[in-house]
């Protein structure tokens, strides 16, 4: 199976070279992307592909259920080389309905780690208890508990030090909210995008 792998690299690599003979030694000299995308580890929901980006055109953050928490070391050094140096514009924090992690968080059933990495998700539920338990299907209701924890991703991000310092000394940022639907291959905006410290 991994000699495939091999092969479609090989195809791929060509590809790309046949189409722009100078694609690779460009990018070997320096990245410049415009985007940081903080998705999940879900296979079906592929950073470039979806927004269509070559390349070295978007930096690329995920884990299980596309959390940003602030004291995981991992996404925090993504972040501040995503603000710091790579200067990027946006922050993209891409949930996805039908996220299994989402689902896992809240359905009471012990797995281990993952219980404990799943854990801020379980304070967004409890957090909107009210709103979650007034709706009756299981699959929406964890689908309205996607939109939630963007949400509160996108105010972890757009309250880190990091990110407030950005704005601090000028630099444009926004981050934005998004969850991806398996069904559709479409992005839903949720409109809640952060462009300055909050007052
Ligand atoms: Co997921």
């Amino acid at each position: 199976m991994l000699d495939d792998l091999k092969a479609n690299n090989r195809a791929w690599a060509d590809r790309m070279v046949a189409h722009d003979p100078e694609f690779f030694k460009r990018l070997e000299r320096q990245q410049g992307p415009q985007y940081l995308w903080i998705g999940c580890s879900d296979s079906r929901v592929p950073a470039n592909e979806i927004v269509d980006l070559a390349p070295g055109e978007l930096f690329v953050h995920r884990n299980v259920a596309n959390l940003a928490p602030p004291q995981d070391a991992n996404y925090l050094s993504v972040l501040q080389f995503a603000v710091d140096v790579l200067k990027v514009r946006h922050v993209i924090v891409v949930g996805h309905y039908g996220c299994g992690g989402i689902a896992a968080a809240v359905d009471g059933r012990r797995r281990g780690l993952i219980d404990h990495w799943l854990h801020p998700i379980r304070e967004v539920a409890e957090d909107h208890r009210e709103e979650l338990s007034a709706i009756a299907d299981l699959h929406k209701r964890n689908d309205r508990l996607c939109e939630l924890n963007v949400m509160r991703q996108v105010h972890n991000v757009s309250s880190d030090v990091f990110v407030l310092d950005a704005w601090a000394r000028g630099q444009p940022l926004s981050v934005h909210g998004w969850v991806y639907s398996l069904a559709t291959g479409l992005v839903n905006d949720l409109n809640v995008t952060v462009r300055a410290p909050r007052a």
